[in-house]
């Protein structure tokens, strides 16, 4: 699976840069070549197609938090214990909630997704016997912390098989629904987690419809989902999601938000913020400490990539709609392309999961 996801994204990477080469500049920005020498640090002549795994930080944004370290280097406690780096993140907090159309009380920032799933995970109150649901698509961080929860807590992992090319949402919901079908009642399902964009192989997940499946069989069961792909990529409604019965939402900030790496955001529901801690508990941290308290001091570290998520908003709306679109389009154009190529199981996968996301 790895492989053959990495050799369509190389494919379509080469496809994309020639493609780009020709795309006319929009806005002002000329897209393609010239945006990334002009915007990014990559060495030159190196062509970067894995922005999935790891991102890549604009110059910008890298800018902006150079401009945090120095403030917290010219005044260490004014900016750890005087408010300094907090004003800042309640200043990015909103923006950050209003693309994930979220109220701004329930929003988080995290290091990476993977901290934020292991909050949520690590703080269930598992009991023996308890069930956990993923898909075969999860990212391994699941299937690892299951398998640490299953040692410490005796709980039970459930995986329903999902398979690709997923030709219609159906696809994915059958195998989850016969799975929750299979769990003996009353019902032990203590947790369901779905990928919101999975990663191997790239595929947008129906996850408002697994979430409503899920707690029409188990009411009482918890709906985590693993956003990882999708801060930036995908529209992300947590009023919709929310509605559906997802109760907590990880995403991650380096990957398509272009803010720098260590960054990251949780939503959760009202009904579990008391429950959830951060993957560390700090100096700060008492049993009474606040849902947003708890997790906006983790010891003393580097919270400007945290900071800097302002200045990754600000640069997608420097490129404006008219990147994302083009980005959009090329990628269609490339993935037709790699189809005509012959290039088999690897153009199939790439066309049809992106042809469910139109
Ligand atoms: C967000 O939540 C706060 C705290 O509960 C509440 O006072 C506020 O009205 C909410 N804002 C919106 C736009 O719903």
């Amino acid at each position: 699976m790895v492989s053959v996801h990495h050799n369509a994204m190389i494919v379509t990477g080469l496809l994309l840069a020639s493609l780009a080469a020709s795309e006319p500049q929009s806005e002002g920005i000329p897209f393609g070549k010239p945006t990334r020498e002009r915007y990014f640090q990559f060495q030159p002549g190196f062509l970067n197609f894995n922005h999935g795994g790891f991102g890549a930080t604009p110059r910008l944004v890298r800018q902006a938090q150079s401009g945090f370290v120095d403030q917290q280097e010219a005044q260490p406690t004014a900016w750890f214990a005087s408010g300094g780096y907090q004003k800042i993140l309640s200043e990015v907090r909103p923006r950050l909630a209003e693309m994930m159309n979220a109220n701004s009380s329930d929003v988080v920032f995290l290091d990476d997704a993977s901290s934020g799933l292991n909050a949520v995970l690590r703080s269930l109150p598992w009991q023996p016997q308890d069930v956990m649901l993923l898909t075969s698509a999860a990212y391994a961080v699941l299937p690892n912390t299951g398998k640490w929860l299953q040692k410490r807590y005796g709980i039970q992992i459930v995986q329903a098989e999902v398979h690709f090319p997923a030709k219609s949402a159906e696809a994915i919901l059958e195998p989850v629904e016969r799975a929750l079908l299979k769990l003996p009642q009353p019902c032990k399902l203590r947790l369901a987690v779905f990928d919101h964009v999975s990663s191997y192989p790239p595929a947008i997940l129906p996850v408002a419809r697994l979430a409503r499946i899920v707690k029409a069989r188990c009411a009482e069961t918890l709906v985590l989902l693993d956003g990882a792909h999708a801060l930036g990529q995908v529209p992300i409604d947590m009023k919709q999601l929310a509605e559906a019965g997802v109760d907590a939402y990880v995403t991650d900030g380096h990957k398509w938000l272009m803010a720098p790496k260590g960054s990251g955001a949780l939503w959760a529901s009202r009904s579990i913020q008391d429950i959830l801690e951060p993957a560390i508990i700090s100096s700060d941290n008492a049993p009474t400490t606040k849902f947003q308290d708890r997790f906006d001091y983790i010891g003393t570290r580097d919270y400007t990539s945290w900071c800097a998520m302002g200045a990754a908003l600000d640069f997608r709306e420097m490129l404006g709609a008219a990147g994302g679109n083009m980005c959009f389009k090329q990628v269609l154009k490339a993935g037709h392309l790699v189809t005509t190529l012959n290039l088999v199981g690897v153009a199939n996968h790439f066309v049809s999961n992106l042809a469910e996301s139109t």
